[in-house]
């Protein structure tokens, strides 16, 4: 028989009850503050010495988050003998359940209902399962952006080589100048045989912020499924599926939600989940009970619970610091960073300049400096770690954990270059 006490860590491995109950969890920093940029800051395990702007690629996570994952991780190893797979028993060692509370706690990040998201591995994945999930036949156009991310353009692409539907990547601008031209891109593009639209909500290269609402608008009344790219959005900027009006939304939470990498989300609105197959089967990929929403999408095999845990340790840290705050703190750095450049002469920002298209991201470079030695330069001069993305810019990500001094020290590297270039 299980005792009560196996019961209660059967429970707390599941993440089911709180981890602090069990384990000696390190004891608070004497100012904790969420409200305190710099006790924020302490929070991250990247040395204090060094910038991390990279966060587009892939965020850092606070000790709240690793910590919950080693602890569960340790918590199983120590418990693993106790499951007896009665039913009545909390799913354990493998990730076949539901995970209902956790989806419960995901869904106001969306706007949406716990039974409208799934809980996947990342982007790429929720863009997999809607690419393959729809019924499409040789000739049904898919309209996407000339800028999407391999993870979003490969799933329909595969596609079209196998079964002949139609990509269209559309030239929206290297940036647009503004939301306006984008919509009208893709509203003069749709066609009778337009099945799908495909849009980042942040793109990844030069971080333009999408008219994704205006895009989605103009696709509802004619039947066009949309599905939104978010995988630089969630914890960076706020989401509303519903007021954007998409079918779908996938997104990446090891980005700028700092959640542990190897978990994403994929929203499927009520009204248009039984368009979409499942694609990877197993036990439930039938259930079509309007209760279980989205499940049916989480049909991959074990699964790594303590990952789980460390996301529902992500959502409680980003809420503890609020959403409004953390996006205002993204725009504040990242408009001092443009401001900066601006005022640097041969300094050039390749990511948008209209004030609704900008946002954590900012890509650019300067004039006969590669982007990888500029990538170089801020390294080996200030430790400040951003990403070249071609030959030309580099694409710095401010997020929360970053500092004015950082974006100074940034800007100081920026003018000393363009004197000695
Ligand atoms: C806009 C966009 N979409 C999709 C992806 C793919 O994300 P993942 O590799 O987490 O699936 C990325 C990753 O950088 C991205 O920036």
């Amino acid at each position: 028989m299980m005792q009560r006490r196996d019961f209660v860590r059967l429970l707390v491995a599941a993440g089911l009850l709180p981890i602090a109950k069990t384990t000696k969890a390190a004891a608070p920093p004497p100012k904790s503050d969420p409200r305190d940029w710099r006790w924020v800051r302490a929070q991250f395990e990247v040395p204090a010495d060094e910038a991390y702007f990279n966060t587009g690629t892939l965020g850092s996570r606070p000790r709240q988050v690793s910590e919950a994952v080693a602890n569960h991780m340790r918590e199983i190893e120590q418990t693993i003998a106790h499951f007896d797979y009665r039913p009545e028993h909390p799913e354990y060692l493998a990730g076949y359940g539901k995970q209902e509370e956790l989806r419960a706690k995901i869904a106001p990040l969306f706007n949406a209902k716990a039974r409208e998201i799934a809980l996947t591995q990342n982007a790429t994945m929720g863009t997999n399962f809607i690419a393959n999930g729809l019924d499409l036949h040789a000739g049904d156009e898919v309209l996407m952006t000339d800028q999407e991310h391999i993870g979003n353009k490969g799933p329909w692409e595969l596609r079209e080589k196998r079964e002949g539907i139609v990509v269209r990547k559309l030239p929206i601008g290297t940036p647009p100048s503004d939301p306006e031209s984008v919509v009208r891109i893709f509203t003069d593009a749709i066609s009778p045989r337009t099945r799908v639209i495909d849009v980042p909500h942040i793109t990844s290269k030069l971080g333009i912020v999408m008219p994704v609402a205006q895009i989605c608008a103009a696709a509802r009344p004619r039947n066009i499924f949309t599905l939104v790219d978010g995988a630089q959005v969630i914890g960076q900027l706020r989401i509303d599926v519903k007021s954007i009006g998409c079918d779908a939304y996938t997104t990446s939470p090891h980005k700028w939600l700092l959640a542990p990498v190897g978990n994403g989300l994929l929203y499927v609105s009520d009204d248009r989940l039984r368009d979409v197959w499942a694609t990877l089967a197993s036990g439930n990929w039938n259930n079509y009970d309007p209760a279980d929403g989205a499940f049916r999408l989480m049909q991959f095999g074990t699964a790594n619970l303590s990952l789980l845990v460390g996301l529902g340790a992500a959502v409680d840290f980003y809420n503890s610091i609020g959403p409004q705050r953390i996006e205002q703190r993204v725009m504040e750095l990242s408009n001092r960073l443009r401001n900066g450049l601006n005022s640097i002469d041969r300094a050039r920002i390749a990511s948008p300049t209209h004030p609704a298209m900008t946002c954590g991201i900012v890509t650019w470079g300067i004039d006969g400096v590669p982007g990888p030695r500029l990538m170089d330069e801020l390294w080996s001069r200030r430790k400040i770690r951003v990403r070249s993305v071609d030959e030309h810019v580099v694409r710095q990500s401010s997020h929360f954990y970053n500092t004015a001094e950082e974006i100074d020290a940034t800007l100081e590297i920026a003018r000393g270059l363009t004197r000695n270039a």
